[in-house]
C-alpha cells in the first residue's frame, strides 16, 4: 500500500429488516428533538416513512418534519433548511431517503450555526467547519443504494441559477453517526432509479481503481466488488424484488464510496465531474449522467492506462487474454462494460439526457479539472462530450 493515510469511520450500520428495533437502538443515543428530512413523499406511499414515525413516537421524540428535497438538491432548499434547523435547535437531523436527502442533511447540518454564508465557505471554497462550530448530528434511513452518502462526508449541491452543481466531502463531524440499511425499502424505486443507482456504484468504484500501477489491496478489493456488482445487477434487472441481489447492490454501495477502496490511491474522479456540469445543464439523473460519458471518457483515456485496462477487461469481465496484446484486451474491457450499460437499460449516450451541440463548449468551460491516468483539459473534455454525442448518431 503507498502513501500514509488515516482510515477512520464513525457510522454505525444497521443491516436488514429489522427496522423498528434498529432504528430505535440508534434513536436512544440522541436528544429529544428530531428534525425529519426526507424528498418528495415516496417514503409515504411505501410506508416507509409511519415505520419511522411509529420508532420516533415509541422513542419519546418530537419531531420537525422537513420535506420536499429534490433529486440534485438546490441552494435555495439548502438555505431554507438551514434557517429551520437554526431556529429550531435540532439534537438530531433523521435523514430519510436517497443521496439527495442524505448529502442535503449533511448540508443543513453544517450550515446551522455557522456565522456566514455556508454556500460559498462550503461548497464554492471547500473549506471544512472550524473545529469549534456546533454540528448536528445526521443518522439515515436509505432508501436508494447509489451514492454512498450514508457512510461518507460527500454532499452535493446545486446552484440552479449560476448552473453549478458542486461536491463537498466533509470531514468526519459530518459523515452519519448511523445508518439503517434495508434491502426491502429499495423495491419501491422506478427500475430506472434502481439502474441509475447501480451504475453510481460501478463508477465509484472505477473512479477509484483506474488510477496507479503498483500492486495494492484496495484495487483487489474493487474487483471483488465490481464483480459482485455486474452479477447482481443481471438478476436486480430481471426481478427487481429478489432479496439477494439487492441486499447485495446496497452493501456493495457502502462500501464503494465510504473511502475504503480509495485508500493509497491517486483516485480519478473526471467522470463525476463531467457528470455533474451535465447535471447542472440538464438536471440528469446522476447515475445517468455516468452512464453516457463513461464510454467515451474511458475510450479517450485508454492508452496512458492500457495495463490497467487490460487487467479490467481479464478480472472483471472474465475475458480471455490469450493471444491479446494490452491494447486490445483494454479496448474489448471497454466494449463490456459499454455492452453492460446498454443491458441493464442505463444511457449510453448524451444526448438522451438532453446535451446539444451548442452546449458542449460551456459544460466544459464549467466542469473542475482533473484525472487519473491523464490530466484532462477542457478541449479534451469537448472531444469526450462530442464522442458521446456522436454514439447515439452512430447508434441509428
Ligand atoms: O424524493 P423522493 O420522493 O424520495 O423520490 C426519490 C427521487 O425522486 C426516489 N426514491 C428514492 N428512494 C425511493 C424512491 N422512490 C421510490 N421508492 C424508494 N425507495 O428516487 C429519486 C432519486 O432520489 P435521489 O436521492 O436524488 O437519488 P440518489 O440516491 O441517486 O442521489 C443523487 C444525488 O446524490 C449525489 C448526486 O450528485 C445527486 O445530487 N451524489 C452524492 C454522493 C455522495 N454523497 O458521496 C456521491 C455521488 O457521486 C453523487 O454525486
Ligand atoms: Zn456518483
Amino acid at each position: 500500500m503507498l502513501g500514509n493515510f488515516i482510515y477512520y469511520n464513525p457510522t454505525k450500520l444497521y443491516f436488514g429488516t429489522e427496522v423498528d428495533k434498529n432504528l430505535k437502538d440508534a434513536l436512544e443515543n440522541y436528544g429529544k428533538k428530531v428534525l425529519l428530512v426526507y424528498g418528495g413523499g415516496s417514503i409515504k406511499s411505501n410506508g416507509i416513512y409511519d415505520t419511522v414515525i411509529k420508532a420516533l413516537k415509541e422513542t419519546g421524540k418530537e419531531v420537525v418534519e422537513l420535506s420536499g428535497v429534490m433529486p440534485n438538491p438546490t441552494l435555495e432548499k439548502l438555505n431554507e433548511g438551514i434557517l429551520l434547523a437554526r431556529n429550531e435547535d435540532v439534537d438530531l437531523i433523521l435523514a430519510v431517503g436517497g443521496g439527495s436527502t442524505i448529502d442535503y442533511s449533511k448540508g443543513v447540518a453544517a450550515g446551522a450555526f455557522f456565522d456566514g454564508d455556508a454556500w460559498t465557505n462550503f461548497w464554492l471554497q471547500q473549506k471544512e467547519p472550524a473545529p469549534d462550530q456546533k454540528i448536528i448530528p445526521v443518522g439515515s434511513v436509505l432508501t436508494l443504494a447509489g451514492t454512498g452518502s450514508e457512510m461518507n462526508g460527500g454532499s452535493v449541491i446545486t446552484d440552479e441559477k449560476n448552473k453549478l452543481k458542486v461536491g463537498k466531502v466533509f470531514g468526519e463531524r459530518l459523515i452519519p453517526k448511523f445508518s439503517v440499511l434495508n434491502p426491502e425499502y429499495t423495491f419501491s424505486l422506478p427500475q430506472n432509479q434502481m439502474v441509475a443507482g447501480i451504475y453510481d456504484i460501478m463508477s465509484h468504484i472505477m473512479e477509484q481503481y483506474f488510477s496507479g500501477d503498483d500492486d495494492s489491496t484496495s484495487d483487489y478489493i474493487s474487483e471483488g466488488l465490481m464483480r459482485s456488482l455486474i452479477a447482481s445487477s443481471r438478476v436486480a434487472v430481471k426481478d427487481p424484488k429478489n432479496y439477494e441481489a439487492r441486499s447485495n447492490i446496497m452493501w456493495i454501495a457502502t462500501w464503494a464510496l465510504n473511502t475504503l477502496i480509495g485508500k493509497g490511491k491517486k483516485q480519478d474522479w473526471m467522470v463525476h465531474m463531467i457528470a455533474h456540469t451535465i447535471g447542472a445543464f440538464t438536471h440528469a439523473t446522476h447515475g445517468m449522467a455516468l452512464s453516457a460519458i463513461s464510454a467515451a471518457y474511458y475510450r479517450f483515456i485508454l492508452k496512458y492506462g492500457e495495463h490497467r485496462f487490460a487487467r479490467f477487461a481479464r478480472v472483471v469481465w472474465e475475458i480471455p487474454s490469450e493471444g491479446k496484446t494490452d491494447s486490445q484486451l483494454a479496448s474489448e474491457g471497454i466494449d463490456a462494460l459499454e455492452n453492460w450499460i446498454k443491458e441493464i437499460g442505463a444511457a449510453s449516450d448524451i444526448e438522451v439526457l438532453g446535451v446539444t451541440d451548442n452546449m458542449l463548449e460551456e459544460i466544459a468551460a464549467t466542469t473542475f479539472l482533473g484525472g487519473g491516468y491523464k490530466e484532462i483539459t477542457k478541449e479534451d473534455i469537448v472531444a469526450i462530450l462530442k464522442d458521446s454525442l456522436k454514439r447515439n448518431k452512430n447508434n441509428l
